[in-house]
């Protein structure tokens, strides 16, 4: 299964927190900061997803799908750019909204909305390596991160609010009004949305991609320990054989028969 190394998890949470230093300023800067203070022990090591075969459904899952999110939208924006789509809004707009889309996947002020799954079945079967904690009031993830950032006074512009509600395109039933509009004065009237999208769904697939070429390495591997346990057997088998025939031919030359 794949796991981030304890360097990776630490590494990955000082670039969130240099994003944040060289990305925002003055009072949202320090809010920010205090948030993610507030939930550093959680948010480092909580996982994106809680399906194996889902993504990044591991141990500090959660912070190294948001800085790919940010890395792919960053990359994203500007091949729209670059092929004529109009850019109205800022990279820190942007940025904003990749590193908070999932934030309600961090749970409430107090607990965590993943919980390692105790059930071996569902682990072994179902592939759930986490469960949502039961404990939790029901929101949407997104419901509840921007609820988690009004809890710490951290405003945001109109872009950012429509960019981080809409990252997960159509996949979310409630995006629907907002993305098929028949009314052309009700369209989205910026494409961060589309470019926050796309990147979460690049960064998704390549986290899954990474999952299952990490599953596939494992499978060699084992694969290869069953050849060796079977060769060592046919070896031994083999052997056996040999002295069997070693001895009856012994046999065969100086026995009383
Ligand atoms: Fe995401």
């Amino acid at each position: 299964m794949r796991q981030l190394s304890e360097e990776k998890i630490l590494a990955n949470w000082n670039r969130l927190m240099k994003l944040i230093e060289d990305t925002f300023d003055e009072e949202r800067k320090d809010n920010l900061l205090e948030m993610y203070k507030y939930f550093e022990d959680r948010m480092s090591v909580a996982p994106a997803s809680g399906k194996a075969a889902y993504h990044n459904a591991m141990v500090g899952g959660y912070v190294d799908h948001v800085l790919h999110v940010t890395d792919c939208a960053l990359k994203i924006k500007k091949l729209w750019e670059e092929d004529g789509a109009k850019i109205n809004f800022t990279d820190e707009e942007l940025i904003f909204a990749a590193m908070h889309h999932d934030l309600g996947k961090v749970g409430d002020l107090t607990e965590d909305y993943y919980i390692p799954q105790d059930s071996e079945w569902h682990r072994k079967n179902r592939g759930e390596i986490f469960t949502h904690n039961g404990d939790l009031s029901y929101m949407t993830v997104t419901d509840r991160a921007i609820f988690l950032l009004g809890q710490f006074q951290i405003p945001m512009s109109e872009n950012e609010y429509i960019g981080l509600r809409l990252t997960d395109g159509l996949y979310e039933e409630a995006n629907k009004s907002y993305y098929m509009s028949y009314n052309p004065d009700w369209a989205l009237k910026s494409n961060i949305a589309y470019v926050l999208h796309q990147a979460d769904m690049m960064a998704t697939k390549i986290e899954y991609d990474e999952w299952k070429r990490s599953e596939e390495q494992e499978d060699v591997k084992v694969q290869g320990r069953v050849d060796n346990i079977k060769k060592a057997v046919t070896m031994k088998e083999t052997s056996e054989q040999l002295n069997k025939k070693s001895k009856d031919l012994f046999d065969e030359l100086f026995g009383d028969k």
